[in-house]
């Protein structure tokens, strides 16, 4: 009996030993990017393999939304990739194949935070805000992208794939309504590598970080917004504290003036008890009863009038922004 168990024993350290052995070997497809367990804060993310292009003939890039083919050749053994992701946890299985079977699987595990969502506000303590932009991350690209910026302040590109940041970021504007700076291309107008009262721990780690909070760079251009708004009586509490963008995605998305979600949403993300099907005793707020949006009654900034309610001259200057947009 004692014999078995250890003939037993010897055969799991035999096994043990080999799986150490094998992992020690470098895997035929090398995850370079993303880094486990990165916390991100867009949906589009970069994969880049490096392949073994004898041992691989294809890859699949998978997660729960969507799933991407690589076609490995013999001449190049660098692949780069854009994905999407969604809000929360995501995984993406990186599966390399040969001859149409699976030869190795591996695995990224990644969340997507957004400050306007509850339920994606805290990530799990497991995932670390990591960064890109360093000159030691950025070697292992260099050899084939330009990596410096050639931007000029102030100048929209005529053709944004002439930017040094389209080739690896192009996903990052393609949503309906996009914010001039980022479909122009301007990135280094927010990105300029500074941090704030709310970042500041990220100094120095990457060339392109963006100062917390935000308003002042966002009023470093919407300056007559910045005066209307300081001369209003009453400021919506986000507004005052400077986080634009809790309810403005900087870059793009598919709601008017590029906001995280549409506007009702947005609102009644932080008050809920405007979801309503009839009027509250102790209020002449309308909230959702008729399906109006709350910013036909409120201004989502400021006001003269309490509760943010709209001003005559409020719905002038909106409108006669609108007219200028569509001549445009
Ligand atoms: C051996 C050359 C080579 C190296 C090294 C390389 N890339 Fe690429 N990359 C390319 C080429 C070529 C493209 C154009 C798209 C294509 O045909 O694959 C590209 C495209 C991309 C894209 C866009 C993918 C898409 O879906 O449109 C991203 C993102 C990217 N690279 C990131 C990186 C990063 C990050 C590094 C460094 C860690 C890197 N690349 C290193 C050659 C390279
Ligand atoms: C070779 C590909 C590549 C190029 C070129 C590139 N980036 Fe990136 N960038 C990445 C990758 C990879 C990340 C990590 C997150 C991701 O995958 O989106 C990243 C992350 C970032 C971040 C988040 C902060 C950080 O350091 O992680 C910012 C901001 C950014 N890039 C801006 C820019 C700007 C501005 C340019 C042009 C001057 C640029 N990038 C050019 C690949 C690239
Ligand atoms: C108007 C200011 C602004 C402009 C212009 C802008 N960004 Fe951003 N960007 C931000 C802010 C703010 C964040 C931080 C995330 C958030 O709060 O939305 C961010 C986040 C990012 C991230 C994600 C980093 C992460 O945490 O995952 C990348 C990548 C990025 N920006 C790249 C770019 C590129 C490339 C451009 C040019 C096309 C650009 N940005 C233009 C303000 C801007
Ligand atoms: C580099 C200059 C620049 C910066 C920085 C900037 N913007 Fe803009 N923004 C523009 C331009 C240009 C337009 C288009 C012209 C316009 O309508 O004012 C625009 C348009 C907008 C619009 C749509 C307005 C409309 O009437 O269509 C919103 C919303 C907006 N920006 C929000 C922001 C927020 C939030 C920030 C900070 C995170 C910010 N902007 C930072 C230049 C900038
Ligand atoms: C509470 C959410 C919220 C915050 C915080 C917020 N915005 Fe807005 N913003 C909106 C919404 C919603 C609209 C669109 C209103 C509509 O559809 O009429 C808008 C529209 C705009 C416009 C175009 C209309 C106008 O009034 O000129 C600009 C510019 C703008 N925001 C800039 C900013 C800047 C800059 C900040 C930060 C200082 C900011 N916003 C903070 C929700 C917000
Ligand atoms: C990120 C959270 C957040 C979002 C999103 C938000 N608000 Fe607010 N709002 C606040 C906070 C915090 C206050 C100040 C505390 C309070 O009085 O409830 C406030 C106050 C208000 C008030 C004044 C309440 C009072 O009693 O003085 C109104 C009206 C209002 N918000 C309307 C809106 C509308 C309309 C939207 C959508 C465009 C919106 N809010 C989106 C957080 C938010
Ligand atoms: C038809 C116009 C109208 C619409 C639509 C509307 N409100 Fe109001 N809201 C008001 C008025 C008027 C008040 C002032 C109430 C008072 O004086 O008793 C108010 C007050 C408020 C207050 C302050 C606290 C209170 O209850 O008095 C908040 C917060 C608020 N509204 C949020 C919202 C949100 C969020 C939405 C969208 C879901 C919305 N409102 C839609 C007209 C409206």
């Amino acid at each position: 009996m004692r014999e078995l168990k250890a003939i037993v024993r010897a055969g799991v350290l035999l096994l043990a030993v080999t799986a150490c052995l094998f992992s020690a070997e470098t895997p035929p497809t090398v995850v370079i990017l993303p880094q486990e367990n990165a916390l991100v804060h867009e949906v589009t993310l970069s994969v880049v393999l490096r392949v073994d292009t004898k041992a691989v003939d294809s890859v699949k890039i998978l997660n729960a939304v969507g799933e991407k083919q690589l076609d490995i050749n013999q001449s190049k053994s660098i692949y780069c990739k854009t994905v999407r992701l969604e809000l929360g946890e995501n995984t993406l299985h990186i599966r390399s194949y040969k001859e149409g079977a699976l030869i190795n699987e591996q695995m990224r595990h990644l969340y997507v935070t957004s400050p306007l969502y509850s339920q994606y506000k805290y990530p799990p303590t497991e995932y670390k805000r990591q960064f890109f932009h360093t000159d030691n991350n950025e070697s292992t690209c260099r050899s084939c992208h330009d990596m410096s910026v050639n931007e000029q302040k102030g100048i929209a590109f005529i053709d944004v794939s002439e930017s040094n940041c389209y080739a690896c970021h192009h996903q990052l504007t393609k949503a309906k309504y996009a914010h001039a700076p980022s479909v122009n291309w301007l990135c280094t107008s927010c990105h300029n590598g500074k941090v704030g009262s709310d970042n500041a721990w990220q100094a120095g780690r990457s060339k392109f970080l963006v100062a917390k909070p935000v308003n002042s760079l966002c009023f470093g251009c919407h300056k007559k917004n910045a005066k209307l708004w300081k001369s209003y009586r009453f400021r919506h509490e986000p507004l005052d504290s400077g986080r634009c963008n809790k309810c403005h995605n900087s870059h793009a998305s598919p709601y008017k003036m590029f906001v995280r979600k549409p506007v009702n949403s947005i609102c009644l993300g932080c008050h809920k008890d405007k979801r309503m099907k009839v009027k509250q005793r102790d209020s002449d707020c309308e909230g959702t009863i008729k399906g109006k949006e709350c910013v036909a009654c409120h201004s989502p900034h400021a006001s003269d009038k309490q509760f943010f309610l709209m001003s005559e001259e409020e719905k002038k200057r909106l409108e006669s922004k609108q007219h200028e947009r569509e001549r445009r």
